[in-house]
């Protein structure tokens, strides 16, 4: 049998704020293979982003395990997890997290510095990952010169840059218009599609949600519902797709 990409069992996570004691996660079990594209939902404070830290390996869990593609990283150290998140891991956010003052092109780019890939060949991949998001010509432009749904392209490209297995998308489309939303969606599919990445969306829309082959609910820091979605919505049917 194939090993699965994400392998979760009995997962705890609990923050100690003072004398409070939070359980973000109460002993959340799952399972996610290779090119799958899941979305997580569920209201406010249920541990959406608790569960993406710690499956983009940002996080430890308190308790459990947790197999990426096999290898136990339930007790690694810092430094090894920022070795694991550099080589297998993309991140895309709400808000984006682009450096203002930085051209499209240098903020795809940042990945491989940290990697230490050499100077040509780190500029003549983000430009690749520029095109693949549909932004070939930005690539000089500052974040404050693109569109909302443009920078978040630039955010895309800088997860693939890398060339991760998996990406995790923290309410990728809550700073956009519904227009946009969809082109950012219709790119997922694409890459989902076209490139066989794993991609795990966290989302508060149901209609974002159902752009995904699989349905994940939290509830309380527990999965309440993981179903299959018989019939993914198709954004590039829907809006205009630039991928
Ligand atoms: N760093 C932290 N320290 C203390 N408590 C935290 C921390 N991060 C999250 N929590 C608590 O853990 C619980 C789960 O939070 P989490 O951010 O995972 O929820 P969420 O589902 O992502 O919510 P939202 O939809 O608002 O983003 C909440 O009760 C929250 O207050
Ligand atoms: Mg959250």
């Amino acid at each position: 049998m194939v090993t699965p990409v994400i392998q979760v069992s009995q997962v705890t996570r609990v923050y100690a704020t003072g004398a409070t004691l939070v359980q973000a996660l109460r002993g959340v079990d799952l399972v996610v293979k290779a090119g799958e594209m899941v979305a997580i939902m569920g209201v406010s404070g249920s541990g959406k982003s608790t569960l993406m830290h710690i499956l983009g390996c940002l996080d430890h869990p308190t308790g459990g395990r947790y197999l990426l593609n096999g290898q136990d990283v339930t007790r690694l150290d810092r430094d090894s997890l920022a070795y694991i998140r550099n080589r297998q891991i993309g991140f895309v956010f709400q808000s984006f997290n682009l450096l203002s003052n930085t051209t499209a092109w240098e903020n795809v780019a940042l990945p491989l510095i940290y990697a230490g890939v050499p100077g040509k060949e780190m500029m003549a991949r983000a430009r690749a990952a520029l095109q693949q998001v549909g932004l070939q010509g930005r690539e000089l432009h500052l974040p404050t010169q693109l569109s909302g749904g443009q920078q978040q392209r630039v955010a895309i490209a800088r997860a693939l840059v890398n060339e991760p297995a998996i990406i995790f998308a923290d309410e990728p489309t809550g700073a956009l218009d519904t227009r946009t939303s969809i082109e950012v969606m219709a790119l997922l599919q694409h890459l989902h599609r076209e490139r066989g990445l794993t991609i795990i969306i966290v989302t508060h829309e149901p209609d974002i949600a159902a752009y995904c082959q699989r349905l994940v609910r939290l509830r309380d820091g527990m999965i309440i519902e993981d179903r299959v979605i018989a019939e993914p919505r198709q954004a590039a049917e829907e809006g205009e797709c630039r991928a």
